[in-house]
């Protein structure tokens, strides 16, 4: 949901080839984010750190598509000036943007960096949707101000030059971080933003509210171990990022950006001011920004991680990554047993309030699209271990309806990224209702992650594929290991609880397996690849597969596919079914197998073109006629069985998209991490 990303070399030599590079990949890696349109803005020539006002206005390029067009339109541009790459820049400050368009289509107008007039004097890079910009745009049009994009964030350029005009009335100088400060104070809704300024040469700033934003800090100096920054005017590069994994080739020394804090890069040094937007009665601001310091964190992300290494595409990469995410997803979290000791799950990021959960009324689950899906493959086991009701909630209804929630729930917030806004969003909802709230997610140090009292990571690595694959599968491991911590250790449930201890140890090499049906599933695909629509049946803990099956394949390969409530099945859905729509139905081993065969018997009754999952060894149980397609997998235990299911049909929707010559990784009108409602 855009990707905003800056670079500051200080007293470090770099060419304007390489500051551009570095800019590039920046967005590149920030891709997934957003791909309709993307820009940059770069220096003209060195201006002077001492005087700043003479320096010449920045140089913007924007362009529509993916980041490759702005590459070539930018190279192309370059050629036609004389702007020399070869320069040595010894301080620099540039800023980049990939857009998913909210406000205005794509086109170079639209895009970012958005500025305060032709002359580039206030530009700046936004992530996040502003929802009261109409105010201060009708303010700036009576002032004067001429507006070039249908965009919400054009309004802060032009804020940041009104403000700076004013304030510098009578001789007086404001500073870069006071007219940042003074916007701030009237922007509302959600915001990651960067600024750069020809009146503030070499300076940036950046803030944010509501999306996330990373500051990645590389030093030639020895680092001095105190995690804090170095104060002095040491040589370093500096850079802004609204992921993490967009910094990893440079550094892992980084700092997550907190709401209302404000990083200002200035001679060298940062400085972080925590302000508060509040304002009296009479519109008064209550206390002044005051200087924080905050310890930077070490990235516990490789670079090999964030590469695509020997696969076609990232979502393939993480399809057939499943094995050692999940082991990582319970690395050091259970117990084998041994003479001593039972089988047992620690949770250390529940410890203490595992208590509370237990005594909680009911359980809400919440989260949106492959997070809900993922929670409603985990519910029955929750139901069966705690003996407490869950609720599930697909976050942005829930604050529809503004449900209700109580002080005896506890309500889980399951997220990969931890900052989709809908979650985020019945997150504070949940709060203010007095919930006790827990967080699944894959994101250390999100928002959702911070915000909740306490939770599980799923540590599933990172995920950059916009379709979710194997945080799906971490997080009903996750949340597995989250119901028989729950769940406690009583003598009537142990061998239930040791069934899937074992089960879960043994997961990852069962996955290994199911992944052999790759080439299986590339056949189905090219056997499907011309239809229009699909549908894909499933009951009990295999709902959840059939409408995350579905998902995907809508997702990437654009085909209309619903996943469906086997139980539901002659409440309607029966009409659709003759000799030519193909239909998946899941009829793997648990408590609903006999029904499962029934729904196979009444659909082969009515000429369905039939597509069964089943165990291996089971063929015959479930096939009722030569056309019927069989895909089988590995037997686990009915709660893990999901983990296992959904794998064929990743590998089916990752052909499927391939064979109908759709983009993987970017799927039409999708970003990852939607950070606005
Ligand atoms: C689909 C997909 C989305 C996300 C949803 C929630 O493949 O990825 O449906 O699951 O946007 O995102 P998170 O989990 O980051 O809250």
């Amino acid at each position: 949901m855009c990707g905003i990303f800056a670079y500051l070399n200080y007293n470090v030599q770099r060419e304007r080839g390489y500051i551009l590079q570095v800019l590039f990949n920046g967005l590149r890696r920030l891709e997934y984010r957003g791909y309709d349109s993307s820009g940059i803005a770069i220096d003209d020539s060195l201006p002077s750190p001492i005087n700043g006002c003479s320096a010449p206005p920045p140089l913007v390029f924007r362009q529509t598509g993916n980041i490759e067009s702005l590459v070539k339109s930018v190279y192309q541009e370059i050629e036609a000036t004389d702007l020399n790459l070869k320069e040595s820049l010894d301080v620099h400050a540039g800023i980049a943007h990939t857009r998913w368009a909210t406000h205005g289509e794509p086109a170079p107008r639209n895009s970012h960096p958005q500025r305060s007039g032709p002359d580039n004097e206030f530009l700046v890079v936004h992530n996040g949707i502003l929802t009261n910009y109409q105010v201060w745009k009708q303010m700036l049009l009576r002032h004067g101000f001429t507006f070039e994009s249908d965009t919400d964030t054009e309004v802060i350029p032009k804020l940041a030059k009104y403000i700076f005009d004013q304030s510098n009335q009578g001789g007086q100088t404001v500073t870069f971080s006071e007219v940042v400060i003074e916007i701030l104070r009237h922007l509302e809704g959600a915001y990651a933003l960067i600024f750069k300024s020809k009146h503030y040469p070499n300076e940036l700033i950046a803030c944010k509210r509501g999306s996330p934003l990373v500051l990645g800090v590389k030093e030639s100096a020895e680092d001095d171990g105190s995690g804090f920054f170095s104060s002095n005017k040491s040589p370093k590069e500096l850079f802004f990022s609204s992921d993490a994994n967009a910094l990893v080739e440079h550094t892992k020394r980084v700092l997550v950006i907190e709401d209302d804090e404000l990083v200002h890069i200035k001679d060298g040094c940062v400085s972080i001011l925590k302000f508060n937007r509040n304002r009296g009665n009479n519109g008064e601001v209550l206390s002044r920004p005051a200087s924080v310091q905050r310890a930077l964190s070490i990235l516990e992300m490789e670079v090999e991680q964030i590469n695509k290494g020997s696969f076609e595409h990232y979502m393939q990469k993480e399809i057939h990554e499943q094995p050692e995410s999940l082991t990582t997803t319970m690395r050091g979290r259970l117990i084998r047993g041994g003479s001593s000791k039972g089988k047992n799950v620690l949770l250390g990021g529940l410890k203490d309030h595992l208590m509370s959960i237990r005594r909680s009324r009911r359980f809400l689950f919440i989260g949106c699209g492959t997070s809900y899906n993922a929670a409603l493959a985990a519910r029955p086991i929750l139901e069966e271990l705690s003996g407490i009701p869950v609720t599930m909630e697909i976050a942005s209804d829930l604050l529809d309806r503004r449900g209700p929630v109580y002080r005896e729930d506890t309500a889980v917030f399951v997220s990969q990224s931890g900052e989709t806004a809908d979650t985020l969003n019945a997150l504070e909802y949940a709060l203010d209702n007095g919930a006790l709230c827990v967080g699944i997610t894959n994101a250390v140090g999100s928002a959702i992650a911070r915000k909740t009292h306490c939770g599980v990571h799923i540590n599933a690595g990172c995920e950059i594929g916009v379709a979710s694959t194997k945080a799906y599968t971490s997080q009903i491991v996750a949340m597995a290991m989250l119901a028989l911590a729950i769940g406690g250790d009583t003598i009537s449930n142990q061998a239930r609880r040791d069934a899937i201890i074992d089960g879960l140890f043994d997961l990852p090499n069962k996955v290994r397996e199911v992944l052999k049906l790759d080439q299986e599933m590339k056949d189905l695909a090219e056997q499907l690849v011309a239809e229009q629509s699909l549908l894909m049946f499933g009951r009990g803990y295999n709902y959840a597969t059939a409408l995350e099956g579905a998902l995907k394949v809508k997702e990437v390969a654009l085909m209309h596919t619903e996943g469906m409530l086997a139980g539901e099945m002659k409440h309607g859905p029966l009409a659709l079914v003759d000799e030519n729509l193909p239909i998946v139905v899941i009829a793997t081993r648990d408590s609903c197998f006999s029904k499962q065969q029934s729904v196979i018997q009444q659909l082969h009754a009515r000429k369905g073109r039939l597509i069964v999952m089943c165990n291996r060894g089971d063929a015959a149980s479930v096939c009722p006629g030569e056309a019927t397609r069989l895909i089988e997998v590995p037997q686990v235990e009915d709660c893990l069985q999901p983990v296992i299911n959904i794998v064929p049909l990743q590998l089916l929707a990752y052909h499927l998209t391939v064979l109908r010559g759709y983009n993987v990784d970017q799927p039409r009108n999708l970003a990852k991490s939607v950070t606005t409602e």
